[in-house]
């Protein structure tokens, strides 16, 4: 196995080129289901998690060409509708093929995807609302056994929760269903935005994109023209980015970044006392040399997103004063904290209440990477602390981080990886 060696890193400089969103690039990739056509995704990310999903259509199939950064999908060859748990247990995502599968064949069994280090992640409103369509689900021996005797249908669907793959799979079935589909308490991440506007483009009726009620009127079984496009730019990728140039105090310009996608990120690192200079596609920081503390809630977008917590918490351990990151979505994304403790940071857990005194010294030593974005914050906190860290199992960080030592290095980062 791999781990990442950083040694404290004072001076960094330069640009980061922002790669295609992981996030953004699973639904994407399981919307190619649904098409009636081959077709080419482009601005894919090379991380872990997207070549799990392409070896995942592979084995129902379909045709994936990967080259760097895109992959050119045929899914006209698919024979198999049975996402098994040797796949799907790497990654909780494949449960995106589920809508699109049965919407387009009429059954489909897939693993259940069981939790994962953050959370137990439940997949019950997904299922709901597919029962709602008239999908018959059973539950067996771990496999959701999905059929649609009579096709998919359109209804009123109104989510207890909002959840992104949630949404995402509802679309994709409602995209092929007969007739009118409304989801209320739709997910309005930019990942779901750009799921909705390629349907739109593909034939499919939608209104409200960008709203929590989206319309989604059906083709009723026919399948999708969708032409080749570009997956948004990660604006997870980019917000940790600025994290390194925040906890550094280094000036960073991040290029082929989406600012708009950025609103909550930005501003609380406006509040910790940094300043920008943003442009269409680029975004440059100019750090604050005395770091302000902070008060962080996660909800879903546009609120401040779950997924920059860990690399905030890192941040705030740099702060003069208190900082309270409250964790509101998942029950068990706090395992960055006691890594962060080791090296010397001062936090008090409460629940999903995390209280961080700075400024603290943080000091280098042998951390473990949980999750993917602990990893990250990790990586973050290893910037700044004194003499070297070793953060082992970054097959975490390759996950959902394209080339991230690369893109370190190149802005004077001291990072370099290395076996076990
Ligand atoms: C997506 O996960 C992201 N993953 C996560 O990013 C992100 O943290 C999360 O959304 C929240 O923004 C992808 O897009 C591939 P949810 P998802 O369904 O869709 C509960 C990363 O680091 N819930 O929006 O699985 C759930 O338990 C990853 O890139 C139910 O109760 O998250 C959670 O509390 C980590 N029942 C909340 O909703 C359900 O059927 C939000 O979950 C579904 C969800």
């Amino acid at each position: 196995m791999d781990y990442l060696k950083i040694h404290s890193t004072q001076q960094l400089s330069g640009e980061i080129s922002i790669s295609g969103a992981k996030n953004a690039s699973l639904p994407l990739i399981a919307m190619t289901i649904l098409a009636k056509k081959p077709l080419t995704i482009g601005n894919l990310p090379d991380v872990v998690d997207i070549k799990t999903l392409l070896k995942l259509l592979t084995k129902l199939g379909a045709e994936c060409e990967f080259s760097h950064k895109s992959v050119r999908v045929d899914t006209s060859s698919i024979n198999e509708t049975k996402a098994t748990y040797d796949i799907v247990k790497t990654m909780r995502a494949s449960i995106l093929v589920l809508g699109p599968i049965l919407a387009r064949f009429g059954h489909c069994e897939v693993s259940l995807p069981g939790g994962c280090a953050i959370g137990q992640r439940p997949i019950d409103l997904h299922l709901k609302a597919l029962e709602q369509m008239g999908a018959h689900i059973d539950i067996q021996a771990g496999y959701i056994q999905a059929t649609t005797p009579n096709g998919l249908h359109g209804c009123e669907i109104i989510f207890d929760k909002i959840t992104v793959t949630g949404t995402a799979n509802i679309v994709m079935a409602a995209a092929l269903a007969k007739g009118v589909t409304t989801i209320t308490n739709a997910a309005r991440e930019p990942e779901v935005v750009q799921l909705c506007e390629i349907l739109a483009k593909s034939g499919v009726n939608i209104k409200g994109i960008g709203t929590a009620i989206l319309e989604i009127e059906g083709t009723d079984g026919a399948l999708l023209d969708i032409a080749d496009f570009d997956v948004i730019p990660d604006r997870i990728e980019a917000g940790t980015y600025l994290c390194a140039g925040a906890i550094t105090k280094n000036e960073l310009t991040l290029t082929h970044v989406e600012p708009k996608h950025l609103g909550a990120v930005l501003s609380k690192l406006e509040e910790m006392g940094s300043s920008f200079t943003i442009t269409d596609d680029t975004i440059t920081i100019h750090p604050a040399q005395e770091i302000k503390p902070v008060k962080i809630v996660t909800q879903e977008y546009p609120a401040f997103p779950t997924d920059m917590q860990a690399q905030f918490l890192a941040l705030a351990t740099q702060a003069e004063g208190v900082s309270i990151i409250e964790e509101k979505l998942f029950e068990n994304r706090f395992m960055h904290v006691s890594e962060l403790q080791r090296m010397g940071a001062d936090i008090t857990l409460n629940g999903h209440t995390a209280t961080v005194s700075g400024k603290t010294e943080l000091s280098g030593t042998d951390v473990m990477a949980t999750d993917l974005r602990a990893s990250s914050a990790l990586v973050l906190a290893a910037l700044v602390a004194n003499g070297e860290t070793n953060i082992h199992r970054i097959y975490h960080l390759d996950r959902g981080y394209e080339a991230l030592e690369e893109k370190l290095q190149n802005i004077g980062a001291k990072i370099e990886r290395l076996k076990e």
